[in-house]
């Protein structure tokens, strides 16, 4: 182990495991892949649907043994899939069995910031927390998480994460839909060991927060998956904290790309290869041929980085995570959809706002301060939010309440609607996006980098969305717990 002693702004003192990880060929792919369950939901009188989540501890083996301690949703280790159709009210109770404060984020949904599960809807211990909202917004993957302020690193690592799919049933062409047959959730994510235990110790971690070593898939480590049908919709979400994944197969297969974070892009893209950065997802259907098997990998992503810095974050890793078995005889599918997808138009841009991703724990020059409004936006805007990263180290940009479009760029993984870009040191992107409502002063959304140690330390500022004629926003509360 290699100690390298970093002085930037303010001093950070970073110790880093120097061994370049590569698993490739050396995986026993010996564990069938577990498919988190659907959530159960109950429609209530008022006609909204209800779902009931408890974030709880408890013991998984994660290939280390039955007694690893864990957090996780109505289990021991991640959550379930909840599952709503544009047009439905829903209300979540989430209840905090933790025995420490959190709060449990919808990444991706456009919804008022009262319900986003941000750091100011912190859940006490013992406490249940109920947002409700309307989903509208096109089909898409997203996902849920913890977000209490500066410890978010910590419980999404511990295991509270999941998947919250939209379906919209006037949106676009089928595709492979049967939940855990053709349709595959693939939350990727990263872990160190200590013995038996997950390794927390963030002393031990790179710049970039925790890497880890081993990966587990819905929390199987060396998973394999038995393909029935002609296509398998996969939908993979890179749940780790700071590793960016650059996902391909190793026998070269093919693949369609149909969906980014926010749902279908306008025309399906066959690729071989996409990169994913913490918190972004990807939905692509495979066809394998009948007897065919094939990994999933992840070779080093293209982080736009010099070598110090990939060597510092880890991006010379490389990783074979998921092995496909393809039964002899194959159920036919649907034929793979062409599009094209119709999207909203957001309309033209009124604002440019520009943001500078100064430091791991700054933008703008400044930390989060949870009592700081640092934008405000009207109701209903269109802008172009123009994110330069002249940090000299790797970070991505997410923002809560809406998704955006990555303007001039001709990448398909970058086509279609999105909440989390990766920004490479000296880059600038420019995104679109629409606010579609749901005018607060008092409560404000987030923007941050998505390595959550960089969020943790104050990679992160607030925005609020006002109706028209609203005078300047109020301070809002530190936070206000349920
Ligand atoms: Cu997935 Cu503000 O986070
Ligand atoms: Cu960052």
């Amino acid at each position: 182990i290699v100690v390298v002693t970093a002085i930037a702004a303010g001093v950070v003192v970073h110790a880093w495991n120097s061994a370049v990880v590569d698993t490739t060929g050396q995986v026993t792919f010996d564990r069938a892949l577990h498919i988190p369950p659907l959530a159960t939901s109950e429609i209530a009188p008022d006609g909204v649907r209800v779902f009931d989540l408890t974030m709880q501890r408890g013991t998984t083996d994660l290939g280390h043994g039955p007694g690893t301690r864990t957090w996780g949703v109505n289990g021991a280790y991640l959550g379930p899939t909840l599952r709503a159709g544009r047009g439905e009210q829903v209300r979540v109770n989430v209840t905090n069995d933790l025995g420490e404060a959190s709060t449990l984020h919808w990444h991706g949904m456009h919804l008022p910031a009262v319900a986003d599960g941000g750091p100011h809807q912190v859940i006490s211990p013992g406490a249940t927390w109920s947002p409700q909202w309307t989903i509208d917004q096109p089909a898409a993957t997203l996902w849920y998480h913890p977000h209490p302020h500066g410890a978010t690193a910590d419980h999404v690592y511990r295991g509270i994460a999941g998947l919250f799919l939209l379906d919209d049933p006037a949106g676009g062409p089928p595709l492979p839909d049967r939940y855990g047959i053709d349709d595959i959730p693939l939350v990727v994510q990263d872990k160190r060991f200590d013995r038996d235990q997950l390794d927390t110790d963030e002393a031990m971690f790179a710049a970039v927060g925790l890497l880890g070593d081993e990966i587990v898939v819905n929390g199987t480590p060396r998973p394999y998956l038995d393909i029935t049908t002609e296509r398998v919709r996969l939908r993979l979400l890179n749940a780790s904290n700071a590793r960016v994944y650059n996902f391909s197969f190793d026998t070269g297969l093919p693949f369609l790309l149909v969906g980014t974070d926010g749902g279908p892009l306008t025309r399906p893209a066959p690729m071989r290869r996409i990169q994913l950065s913490p918190g972004e997802r990807a939905e692509i259907v495979v066809a394998l041929p009948a007897g065919a098997t094939t990994v999933l990998r992840s070779t080093p992503p293209d982080l736009g980085a010099d070598f110090w810095q990939t060597r510092f974050s880890g991006g010379d890793d490389e990783f074979d995570i998921l092995e496909l078995r393809a039964a002899h005889t194959l159920a036919p599918s649907a034929h793979a959809p062409e599009g094209p997808v119709t999207h909203e138009d957001p309309g033209t841009p009124a604002v440019t706002r520009h943001l500078d991703l100064t430091g791991s724990g700054t933008i703008d020059g400044r930390a989060m301060d949870m009592s700081r409004i640092d934008q405000t936006v009207a109701a209903g805007a269109t802008e172009v939010w123009e994110v330069r990263n002249s940090s000299g180290a790797i970070h991505n940009f997410h923002v809560h309440g809406t998704s955006f479009r990555v303007l001039g760029d001709g990448h398909p993984a970058l086509s279609g609607p999105k909440d989390t870009v990766y920004i490479a040191p000296g880059r600038t992107v420019r995104l679109l996006m629409r606010f579609t409502g749901h005018p607060d002063p008092a409560a404000p959304y987030m923007y941050h980098c998505h390595l959550l140690r960089h969020e943790d330390d104050g990679m992160m500022g607030q925005f609020v969305v006002v109706g028209p004629g609203a005078g300047p926003p109020p301070e809002p509360p530190a936070h206000t717990a349920v």
